[in-house]
This record gives structure tokens, sequence and C-alpha cells, in this order.
């Protein structure tokens, strides 16, 4: 008899680079953050208070009643000409660089962005240069093309470019390095403006891309951050943005500037993913935009943002017994954590879940096991009378594992 497909194990006919340790990290991640009964310290989203829903739902009305049919068809790969400028526009506002019209594209969302460079750079066996700790979809996303993943690690400026240059010298051959420079997920770290010249000078000396991941960029509430790394070396540099924090993540929109040969191949690539992003999305954000309303929605994100992530600073040091340290985001969701020795992050997270309060461990956040003793906290989400109850129920954690050692 005929052993049917549903007797027999599906997963011994998944391809190859589906069995590269990707693992299920992020979805746990999201089933964390999406538990509505604990502190939401877990997932890096930003609060609903922010969207802009009356005035998307106004927007969609008028162009549909003035008969914009752009909103409902495909759009061109590269994205339609309109959203493009807006892009180039607000590059230019807020980079001081304008990219001309082939270096610009639109994208469903970074992750996007992350699978299509994959996709043109990386075969099997090749190197990427990953910050330790960074955004665990990426890692996810490079894995996915069977490469390898190295981190290079942090400290209080970000990347340490100097050890990065040590290993190149020693014959670390990377295809891509892939950086968030402000605000970092998860380190809450921005990269020193000498360092974003001398991370160029190397890729430029050694042949390497560099994938400048600007998710936060727009999000800042202390300083304002260096010039961003495309600004400064638009032929080494792609630079992938986002809607996501800063519009709404519905929309799955982004962009991606870099080299006209590098757009030019990731528009290729495009062709047999999604082959254009959601025409709807990319008409809303161009209008929402254009009005100056992007603009107001920021500043009020901003001032959010920026209050949450005081009261928790103010929560940690009201709270949390000497040994255990944490950086201060100038912007951004994030501060990261790092715990007494010996108290070890998984063990932490499920422990503070089972007394109400949501928070990830720091290993899914490097391609290497490190991150044993770090745990990110997101102030985004979590509400203002929420935050120091639950920084005190996760000091009264430390304290009692600390006690246990
Ligand atoms: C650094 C970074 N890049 C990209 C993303 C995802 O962006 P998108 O929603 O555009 O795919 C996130 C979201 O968590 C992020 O933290």
């Amino acid at each position: 008899m005929a052993v049917t497909r549903e007797a027999q194990s599906w997963n011994d006919l998944f391809a190859a680079r589906t069995r590269t340790g990707v693992g299920a990290g992020l979805a746990d991640i999201l089933a964390l953050a999406g538990d509505t009964t604990l502190i939401p310290f877990a997932g890096g989203f930003p609060d609903a208070q922010t969207f802009p829903g009356a005035a998307a739902a106004t927007l969609l009305a008028e162009l549909v009643a003035v008969g914009d049919t752009s909103v409902l068809q495909y759009a061109p790969t590269q994205g339609l000409p309109g959203p493009r400028e807006v892009v180039a526009d607000r590059l230019d506002a807020h980079q001081r660089r304008r990219p001309a019209d082939d270096e610009v594209m639109v994208t469903s969302g970074t992750i996007e962005a992350l699978e299509l460079i994959g996709k043109s750079f990386l075969d099997a066996g090749d190197v990427v240069v990953v910050e330790g700790p960074t955004y665990l979809g990426a890692i996810m996303a490079f894995r996915s093309f069977e490469a390898d993943v190295v981190a290079v690690p942090m400290d209080g400026e970000g990347l340490q470019v100097d050890e990065l240059e040590g290993r190149l010298a020693a014959g670390l051959r990377p295809n891509l390095l892939y950086t968030i420079p402000d605000y970092q997920n998860p380190a809450g770290l921005t990269l020193a403006a000498d360092r974003r010249a001398e991370l160029v000078e190397l890729a430029r000396r050694y042949g390497f891309l560099i994938v400048e991941d600007v998710a936060y960029r727009e999000l800042g509430f202390g300083r304002e951050p260096p010039p961003s790394i495309w600004s400064l070396a638009p032929d080494v540099v792609v630079q992938a943005g986002t809607t996501s924090k800063t519009f709404f993540p519905g929309v799955r929109l982004g962009w991606a500037v870099g080299p006209t040969s590098v757009i030019a191949q990731l528009v290729a690539a495009k062709q047999n993913t999604d082959q254009c992003a959601g025409a709807l999305g990319q008409r809303l954000f161009e209008e929402y935009a254009r009005r100056g309303w992007m603009d107001e929605q920021l500043e009020r994100s901003r001032r959010l943002y920026r209050r949450r992530c005081d009261q928790m600073l103010g929560a940690l040091e009201r709270h949390m017994p000497g040994e255990v340290a944490w950086t201060r985001p100038e912007g951004g969701f994030f501060s990261w954590l790092t715990l007494p020795g010996g108290v070890e992050s998984a063990e932490f997270a499920r422990s503070a879940a089972a007394r109400g309060v949501a928070v990830v461990p720091g290993i899914p956040f490097f391609p290497d096991g490190r991150g044993g003793e770090n745990v990110r906290l997101s102030f985004s989400r979590v509400e203002d009378e929420l935050i120091d109850e639950g920084i005190g129920r996760l000091a009264a954690l430390v304290t009692d594992e600390k006690g246990r050692l």
C-alpha cells in the first residue's frame, strides 16, 4: 500500500537551508510579546496609541472618492514614483543626502530588504559580520541563506570597529556587514561618529558591503545621532529603512537606498518574492507624509517613548541591586540589562513570566550562544503606571535568584 503524505514526515522533504538553526526563536518571542496577561517588556512593538487609524481611514476614503485607482492596483517592483519621491525627500531632509531615482526602492518592510540582500549577495558559507548582540530577525534572515554569521562585540560606543579591523587583518572576509547604528536593537546603543568613518574605510579597503538598518533612527529623544553611514559613503552602503515603528507596522512598508547596481539587483530579486510592495500602503504613506502628518506623529511618538524610557531608567535606579548594569538609550525602544554573575537569563525570563513580567533573554540576539547573562527590556509598549511595578518585580527576582546561588 502506498504511504500517504499524511503518514510520513514532511520534514524529510524540507530544503537543506531550512536546517540552519534559524529555529523558532522569533516566534517564541512574539508569542511572549502577545501574552496580554504579562507586563510587556518583551516585544519590540510600537505602542498602538501612536497608530494613525482615523487619518488612514480618511485618506483611503478620499483616494477612492477621487477615483485614484493606483491605490488598489499592482505597483512597479521598484515602488510607485510618488512614495519613492517622498522617501528621497525625507532622506534629503533628515540625512542630508538625496538618492537618485535609481538608488531607491520601496520594500515590504526591512525584513524583506534583508531577505533580498541575502538572496542577492550570499552563497552557502559566505560570511556576514553582525554586532554582538543584534536583531534576531537579521541573524535568521542571513542564516536562511546558509551564511556564516559572525558577531563582533559592542561596547558603550557601539560596534568595536578596532576589533573588526583585527579580524579582517587576520583573514576574515565578509561579503556583508550588518549594523543598526542608531539606538540599536537590542542594546539601545548608538555607533560613535568616528567609528562610522572607520567602518566605511574598512568596507572600502576590504570590499564588503555595509548593510545599515535605520529602523529606530527617527525615534531619537536625546542628542542627534551622528550622520547615517549611507550619507557618509553611498558607494559602499545599502540602507534599509522601515515605516513599522514610525507609521504603523500593518502596512509592511520600508525602503532601501544604495548603489545603483545593488538596487537594480534587489529589484530583480523582488520580482520573485512579492513582485511589489502593496500599493495601498505606499499611497497612504505618501499622502500622510506629504501633508506633514508623518512629522507630527513622530513628535508625539518621541514624546511618548522618551517618557517611558525615563520612567523605566528611573525605576531601574530605584529598584535594581548594585550588581545589575543596563544601557541608557537616547532613542528607540530598548535597554540591555546585564544580570549578576551566575544568574542565567533564559531561566530568569521564565521566572519573570511566572511573576507576570515578559522579558526576552539575551541568547537569541547572538549567533554564537553568548548572551546568557543579558536580558532585553523594551519600554515602548508598557503602560506608564505598570513600569515601576514591572521593574520592581524583576528586581525582586534578581535578589531571589542571587540568594539561591
Ligand atoms: C533593527 C530592526 N530592523 C528591522 C525590524 C523589522 O522591520 P520591518 O517591520 O520593517 O520588517 C525590526 C523590528 O523589530 C528591528 O528591530
